[in-house]
């Protein structure tokens, strides 16, 4: 009977610990997140309000991300396939477009500049039309659904060194880099989305999720310059099992890897040039490290 009792408790426990992520996220009241109603925005030299942004918000947002900001507008059912991503719940405060480390919130300007750029492949529009102030308040507006941003400061953001000169032996050895980080687990080893777990991926929330296929000229939801790739993978993507890099590959090696990535992409480029004339094949998952 004892042991009985124990096992209940113990199960109760875990019972507990597993629902309290998801009624926190159910918590957040209009009074609660009102509170907030304070918060900014700094944007260069622009200063975003929250107070200002409601008008905005109801007319371009609030039908994906919902009154609450939780990601429960009345679009957001009609959302397919569901790999697309649901509206993000502001209220979790977990961004995926960051300059800062994985675990951070992100700078007002990663979220002006993920606003801005929109997502591809996903139903997050591209919000270029709107003014900078706009943008700026609906930056505050974000920020303001979510405690973190009261409790927490943004990440520092991440140094990138400045990008040196393709060559060959960068491109070979940012394979080398792909090959031993395994990457291709997911990616697949020729970037098309297609690696052996590709098919099991999940979000943070349990819905699925697909691996960035570089072949089929989609663009990266966080950027497309060599700044952008490098600080995806040295932050990750949080919220999705796209992890950081920062712990595993040095800054050297990260911009090697970058120039690797790119002979992937079906947008012309030098390094896809030069992996033709180098005959570059893909790495080999069973090869023993360090002999791709
Ligand atoms: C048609 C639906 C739709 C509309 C309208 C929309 N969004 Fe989104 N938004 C999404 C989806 C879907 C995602 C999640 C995409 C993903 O995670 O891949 C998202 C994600 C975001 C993110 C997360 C960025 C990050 O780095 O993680 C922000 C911020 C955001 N939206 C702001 C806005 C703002 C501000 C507006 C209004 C100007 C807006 N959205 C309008 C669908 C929409
Ligand atoms: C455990 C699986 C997994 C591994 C390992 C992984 N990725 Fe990803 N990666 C993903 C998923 C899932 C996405 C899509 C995230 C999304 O669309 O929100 C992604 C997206 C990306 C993107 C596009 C991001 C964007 O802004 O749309 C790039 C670039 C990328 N990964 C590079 C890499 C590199 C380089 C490595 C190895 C250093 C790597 N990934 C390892 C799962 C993985």
């Amino acid at each position: 009977m004892r042991t009985r009792l124990r096992k209940w408790t113990l199960f109760m426990g875990a019972a507990a610990v597993l629902a309290f992520p998801l009624a926190s996220r159910a918590q957040l009241s209009t009074y609660d997140i009102q509170t907030r109603i304070g918060a900014e925005s700094h944007i260069g030299n622009v200063t975003g309000h929250a107070k200002d942004a409601a008008p905005p918000y109801r007319r371009y947002c609030v039908g994906c991300h919902g009154p609450l900001g939780d990601g429960n507008g009345e679009n957001a059912p009609y959302m397919q396939p569901p790999i697309y991503q649901q509206p993000r719940d502001f209220q979790l405060g977990i961004f995926k477009c960051r300059s800062t480390p994985t675990g951070t919130l992100p700078t007002d300007q990663d979220l002006f500049d993920a606003i801005t750029r929109g997502f591809d492949r996903s139903n997050m529009p591209q919000w270029n039309t709107l003014s900078k102030q706009e943008r700026a308040d609906l930056v505050a507006w974000v920020k303001h659904f979510s405690p973190r941003w009261v409790s927490e400061k943004p990440g520092t953001p991440i140094q990138i060194p400045p990008e040196p000169e393709v060559t060959a032996e960068r491109i070979k050895a940012g394979r080398e880099v792909f090959a031993r980080v395994q990457c291709w687990k997911c990616h697949g080893v020729q970037g098309m989305a297609n690696g052996p777990s590709a098919s099991t991926l999940q979000d943070d929330l349990g819905r699925p999720i697909q691996a960035f296929n570089f072949t089929d000229g989609s663009r990266p939801k966080c950027g497309d310059t060599d700044q952008d790739i490098y600080r995806i993978f040295m932050t990750g993507l949080d919220g999705t099992p796209m992890p950081s890099f920062a712990d595993n590959i040095k800054p050297e090696e990260a911009w090697d890897l970058v120039f690797y990535l790119r002979t992937f992409m079906s947008q012309k480029s030098k390094e896809k040039e030069m992996a033709k004339q180098l005959a570059l094949k893909p790495v080999d998952p069973n090869a023993p490290a360090g002999q791709q």
